[in-house]
């Protein structure tokens, strides 16, 4: 474990309450796009973080092994990750993409709601540090999560819809999703749940000029707009 981790671990769960204090969590932070080149060394500490967002998330969040989330990059899946200014990983996000195998939980998802799985991004075990929560880190992984939905892979399109499964009772995740534009299902159970989640979603191109742009970026058609506007 790094000093900077030994650090943070020692902070107090909570929220900034003061402009200074918001200024010391919240310094500038970039996010970059991880995959199966990452690491073992960046998989460790993201790992770490993961395990430590956990503990502190009273069940809220499901813990994932290192080995699924290893394969997850392996079968071709992403992740985003966020990081401070020393370079330490404070939030991230697994981005997985439906039809490729190899991603947990997904197959249950709600893809009647958004159309044809392949359209569609998941995101799924979004963790930010508690110490750096309420800084806006999950509003910059999402954007970020676009970037990549937007992104046309070898041999398909771009996709249109960011989808994610949320648990009905963790308010925090869904008013951060809730924050950032992404549209509610009605509470359900979902597979063998013994508990209802709530599906949100957004749409990854806004407008449709912006379809019509990547469509003819990507030469898949005749020049008309690849989706209607919702
Ligand atoms: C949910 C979580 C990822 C949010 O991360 P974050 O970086 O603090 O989120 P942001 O700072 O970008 O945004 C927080 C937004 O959520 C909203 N929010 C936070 N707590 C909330 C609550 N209890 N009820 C309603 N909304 C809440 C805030 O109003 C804020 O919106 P704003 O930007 O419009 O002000 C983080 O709290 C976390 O890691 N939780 C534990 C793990 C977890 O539950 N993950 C989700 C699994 S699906």
């Amino acid at each position: 474990m790094d000093q900077h981790h030994q650090e943070v671990a020692t902070e107090p769960n909570t929220k900034p309450n003061s402009k200074r204090d918001f200024n010391q969590r919240c310094k500038p932070i970039s996010v970059v796009v991880m995959d199966h080149r990452t690491d073992r060394k960046t998989l460790a500490q993201l790992m770490w973080l993961h395990r430590k967002v956990y503990k502190a998330s009273n069940g809220k969040l499901k813990l994932r092994k290192p080995k699924s989330v290893l394969q997850h990059l392996q079968a071709g899946h992403k992740i985003v990750a966020a990081n401070s200014v020393d370079s330490q990983i404070i939030g991230f996000a697994l981005l997985a993409f439906p039809e490729k195998p190899g991603a947990t939980n997904i197959d249950e998802y709600r893809y009647d709601w958004v159309g044809p799985k392949e359209d569609c991004m998941a995101i799924q075990t979004v963790c930010v540090d508690p110490f750096h929560q309420g800084c806006g880190v999950t509003k910059l992984l999402f954007e970020k999560a676009n970037e990549v939905a937007k992104t046309p892979e070898i041999g398909r399109k771009a996709r249109r819809f960011l989808l994610a499964k949320i648990s009905e009772d963790n308010s925090e995740s869904r008013g951060a999703f809730a924050s950032k534009e992404f549209i509610e299902s009605t509470p359900d159970y979902v597979g063998n749940d013994t508990y209802r989640s709530v599906f949100v979603k957004r749409e990854v191109w806004s407008t449709p000029v912006e379809i019509e742009a990547a469509r003819k970026k990507q030469k898949i058609g005749s020049g008309k707009p690849a989706y209607p506007p919702c």
